[in-house]
């Protein structure tokens, strides 16, 4: 088995797997950076309505930054967390007045964005961008401990710098995005948190979770 076998092996699982979601079908940054703030801390299925009311309402990023802040508010309303539609207004703004209205094409740059961290930042310069650089997630993390076996405690410093390290190793040149959606993918649908379907898995033969009895078990998370 070799380091490769991984993502060839996902790149094979996803176009025949994947949910046909719409932020999937664009390189729009603005689109795929509405979709991520929305989907954080929301599930697909709770987000996806609001997701297609602000496209509809903010076709673009001057129409979100020109709203006032009340109409976003109203609109954001069922999602819960208002700081982070205070952030998404603030950053339209901040997109337009520092940038002319372009996001910032990479990596590094799209930090310096309102309420854009490391994860947001590393799926918009992937879809967006293609730029090659992993994004990790709470499903990245349960993916890679049980198929590795890396059983450092996520919510560490340690453990976060180890698996971005595999992630960065593993993630291929050719179609860092397709393997961001990828991976994510799988643990949303086949490497679940409970009652994983390890019967029908395509990793099953190289996993090291399945091997040791420890799918339940990983990944470790100390909790505060
Ligand atoms: N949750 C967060 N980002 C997502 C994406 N790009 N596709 C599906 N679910 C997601």
């Amino acid at each position: 088995m070799t380091f490769s076998h991984f993502p060839k092996k996902l790149l094979h699982w996803y176009p025949q797997n994947k949910r046909d979601l719409p932020w999937r079908n664009t390189q729009n940054p603005y689109i795929i950076w509405l979709s991520e703030i929305i989907l954080q801390q929301t599930r697909v299925a709770q987000g996806l309505p609001y997701f297609e009311e602000f496209v509809k309402h903010y076709p673009t990023v001057h129409d979100l930054a020109n709203a006032p802040v009340e109409d976003v508010l109203r609109r954001w309303q069922g999602l819960g967390y208002y700081s982070r539609a205070r952030n998404l207004h603030h950053c339209a703004q901040q997109v337009v007045e520092e940038f002319g209205g372009n996001f910032p094409d990479n990596y590094r740059s799209l930090l310096k964005l309102k309420g854009v961290g490391q994860y947001t930042a590393a799926a918009i310069a992937s879809f967006a961008f293609k730029e090659k650089v992993a994004v990790l997630d709470g499903n990245v993390f349960r993916v890679l401990s049980r198929y590795f076996g890396l059983d450092t405690d996520i919510s560490s410093p340690k453990g976060k710098r180890q698996f971005q390290e595999l992630a960065d190793e593993l993630i291929p040149a050719q179609q860092p995005d397709e393997y961001n959606q990828a991976i994510m993918e799988f643990g949303a649908l086949q490497c679940t948190p409970k009652k994983a379907n390890c019967d029908q898995c395509p990793l099953q033969d190289s996993c090291y979770a399945y091997a040791h009895g420890q799918v339940e078990a990983l990944p470790v998370k100390i909790k505060k």
